[in-house]
């Protein structure tokens, strides 16, 4: 009976490649950079996204919100109020909307509040 010797077998499986001491001092700093490079241009392009989004391009500008109140009582019959801020009579709607939403195939359109009988 003939007894083959195999050759020792590893626990681990190799495939040639080791990570080294100097694989690591490479590969941490390019992994830093490449995760902030990532964080950067992720954070320039969502602040450059949101102003371009803004849906108020032109009324009040210098103001830090547009609030407009009305008492019920002052509307007469009916009031129509611009939600597309396009309106050079904002608050209420001038028509604006229309050539809002031909250029930008949007739907938006006025409030409008009349009284019951009207
Ligand atoms: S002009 Fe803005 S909703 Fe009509």
């Amino acid at each position: 009976m003939s007894h083959l010797s195999a050759p020792p077998m590893s626990a681990v499986p190799s495939s040639g490649f080791r990570l080294t001491k100097e694989h690591f001092l490479v590969a941490v700093p390019v992994a830093v950079v490449a995760a902030a490079g990532g964080f950067l241009v992720s954070h320039y392009l969502s602040r450059k996204c949101c102003k371009k989004s803004q849906v108020n391009t032109c009324v009040c500008k210098d103001s830090p919100k547009v609030v407009h109140s009305f008492d019920m009582e002052d509307i007469s019959t009916k009031a129509v109020y611009c939600r597309c801020w396009k309106s050079k009579k904002f608050p209420f709607c001038d028509g604006a909307h229309t050539k809002h939403n031909e250029e930008t195939g949007d739907n938006v359109g006025p409030l409008i509040i009349k009284k019951k009988d009207a």
